[in-house]
């Protein structure tokens, strides 16, 4: 009967919790807002980005990158509205290391409950060279002087070593030691140009961890770009090593490639934590909702066949395949659909679904449609459906996506 029922939930819950404690937790950091936003034609207005700030809350991300406050005074006002309204994660706002980046950022910043100063300098001998034309000690001199200007303002600061995986490692040390003695409190080691591969940047991590014993009183964090594909691979071989915090954006999007994808990191530390021994707070039946509103906004469409929260990613096809799962799911499935926030529908959309149903449903997949909006939809969902007899979840995206980007 329930009793038992509740028994063994309390059971899988308690051994749950255990199995958490035993592990350690990663702190989600996302940076949707700023380098995913660098992104050509994805910019978003102040409205849009509070409401995917507010939603990135509500998903239990740690850290909200918000923006880069110098970069235009439209930013700022997103990135301090961000601030003053959205509560839960730290707020981090992006800013070079110079003393008129950081003094936009402490504008923008410090309505927040929980302000971060995100300050960063380019760390590789390319960059010094080519971009900052700078020896190494000037540049090390210029990021202690950032640091502690930064502190002036703000208890919290991250600094990050830009295109810190191709920087020669006894120079990466002493940087980060000087920040660290200056101040920050999170030390960023970002694949910049999406050049390292797992095996490599993880062994950077762990050696890192072993020459600056001071990284122990801090965060440590990564931030991996897709160039290669092994955005999301790179993050993991940092967590193996030791890293605690992970960069990263919804559906991936972020300069060129990409950043390592939010959902795919997420999903992994808890489908395999058997592995990684390591947990997120992640509220993680909010992941679906969240990747659609990402979307949707950005204007980026997230292709079909992408893991966790792609239209095909729990659609079994093959008739062997779907003959397992309805003898037990496990047999082709590793992950709930709901535990992203899929719904398995029991109800079938047709030509003869009434605006009720079609209404429901797109609340479920996270459209809220204004009335003209949603007319133009069913009208069109009307025309698919008398072609097709049923309409698919990836029916409906494709039917919506159409209407919303219509001038
Ligand atoms: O990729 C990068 O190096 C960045 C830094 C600003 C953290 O985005
Ligand atoms: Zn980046």
């Amino acid at each position: 009967g329930t009793g038992t029922f509740h028994l063994e939930k309390d059971r899988e819950n308690s051994e749950m919790e255990k199995d958490e404690k035993m592990s350690r937790k990663i702190h989600i950091f996302d940076t949707t807002l700023r380098d995913g936003e660098q992104v050509p034609g994805a910019k978003l207005n102040k409205r849009q980005k509070i409401e995917i700030a507010q939603q990135l809350a509500n998903l239990g991300v740690d850290v909200i990158e918000a923006g880069f406050p110098c970069s235009s005074p439209e930013d700022l006002q997103a990135v301090k509205a961000i601030a003053e309204q959205v509560k839960g994660p730290v707020i981090a706002g992006l800013a070079r290391a110079v003393q008129q980046d950081i003094d936009l950022a402490w504008e923008a910043l410090q309505g927040a409950e929980r302000p971060r100063i995100h300050v960063f300098l380019g760390s590789s001998d390319i960059h010094l060279k080519s971009k900052l034309r700078k020896g190494r000690d000037n540049a090390l001199a210029m990021a202690v002087e950032a640091v502690r200007y930064a502190k002036k303002y703000c208890h919290d600061v991250e600094y990050s070593t830009e295109d810190g995986s191709r920087t020669d490692f006894d120079y990466l040390c002493r940087v980060i030691e000087a920040a660290i003695d200056a101040g920050a409190t999170v030390i960023n080691v970002p694949d910049t140009v999406g050049y390292a591969v797992p095996e490599q940047y993880g062994e950077l991590i762990r050696k890192l961890r072993e020459s600056v014993p001071a990284l122990d009183r801090v965060l440590l964090s990564v931030h991996c770009h897709n160039d290669l594909g092994l955005a999301v691979a790179n993050s993991l071989a940092a967590i193996r090593n030791g890293a605690d915090q992970v960069e990263c954006t919804v559906n991936g999007v972020g300069e060129r490639a990409g950043n390592a994808s939010l959902e795919e990191i997420v999903m992994i530390l808890k489908t395999r934590h058997d592995t990684y021994q390591a947990y997120t707070d992640i509220k993680t039946q909010e992941i679906y909702r969240t990747s659609r509103m990402v979307s949707r906004l950005m204007n980026i469409p997230v292709q079909p066949n992408k893991a966790i929260i792609g239209a095909n990613a729990f659609a079994h096809s093959s008739g062997i395949h779907q003959d397992g799962i309805l003898k037990d799911r496990s047999t082709y499935e590793i992950m709930k659909p709901e535990d992203v926030g899929i719904r398995q529908h029991k109800m079938v959309l047709t030509a003869r679904s009434g605006r009720a149903a079609l209404k429901h449903r797109l609340t479920e997949m996270g459209y809220e449609l204004e009335q003209d909006k949603f007319e133009r939809v069913y009208k069109r969902f009307l025309n698919v459906a008398d072609r097709k007899k049923e309409i698919t979840s990836q029916d409906l995206n494709s039917i919506v996506e159409i209407e919303l980007t219509k001038v």
